[in-house]
């Protein structure tokens, strides 16, 4: 059975094309970027935030290691007319101050960097914030991918706070899912909001 990360590239895959603009909001190991950035092409956008300066590294080296290149961004995107990879060392909460143009596609895979700080992770309130600002970027047709863990102290509140906030989403604007194992209670859920 496909790993939630492996199905939430499934669901952006059908929807992102060579030149869109995508968004990790988690960079972390620079998996999920590295996918965004295949997908986007030399002509597509992908901005991708870490509050930790670690994780951020490690994205930077993923990529390098296979021939992406990726620049620092430290401030708005506007005026940006050329296609790459941009790396912000910052807080996901502050998306709006970076990007400016519509998104096609948008991960967050939350929690904490593998091998990392476990002290520094994705928390409920901060997580919505960003997520009701992406949602307000999504082009229409575009998809936002949500993978939540539940294995570690405040995972389930975070999770259940993401999952509440789908269910709520106007279905007039919204088509949202929930991807979850029925008989592994403890396994990340997946959650996904494409914009009508
Ligand atoms: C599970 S990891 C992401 C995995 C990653 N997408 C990959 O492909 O390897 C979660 C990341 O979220 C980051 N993070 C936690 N809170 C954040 C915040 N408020 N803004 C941006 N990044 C945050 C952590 O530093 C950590 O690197």
């Amino acid at each position: 059975m496909d790993r939630m990360v492996t199905l939430a590239h499934k669901f952006l895959e059908e929807v992102l094309s060579y030149g869109d603009t995508a968004v990790d909001l988690t960079a972390g190991g620079g998996w999920d970027t590295l996918f965004l950035a295949e997908r986007t092409g030399v002509r597509g956008r992908v901005f991708a935030f870490d509050i930790q300066s670690a994780a951020i590294a490690r994205t930077h080296s993923l990529l390098a290691a296979k021939g992406v290149n990726a620049v620092s961004l430290r401030g708005t995107e506007a005026g940006l007319t050329d296609g790459g990879v941009f790396l912000v060392n910052d807080d996901h909460q502050k998306i709006r101050s970076y990007v400016q143009e519509k998104v096609q596609g948008a991960i967050a895979n939350l929690g904490y960097l593998p091998g990392g700080d476990k002290s520094i992770l994705t928390g409920a309130e901060t997580t919505l914030s960003c997520l009701r600002d992406t949602l307000s970027l999504l082009a229409p047709g575009g998809r936002m991918a949500v993978i939540a863990y539940v294995g570690h102290g405040g995972g389930p509140r975070e999770a259940e706070a993401v999952s509440s906030f789908f269910e709520e989403l106007p279905s007039t604007r919204w088509g949202t899912m929930k991807v979850a194992m029925m008989n592994r209670k403890a396994a990340p859920i997946l959650l996904i909001a494409e914009k009508v």
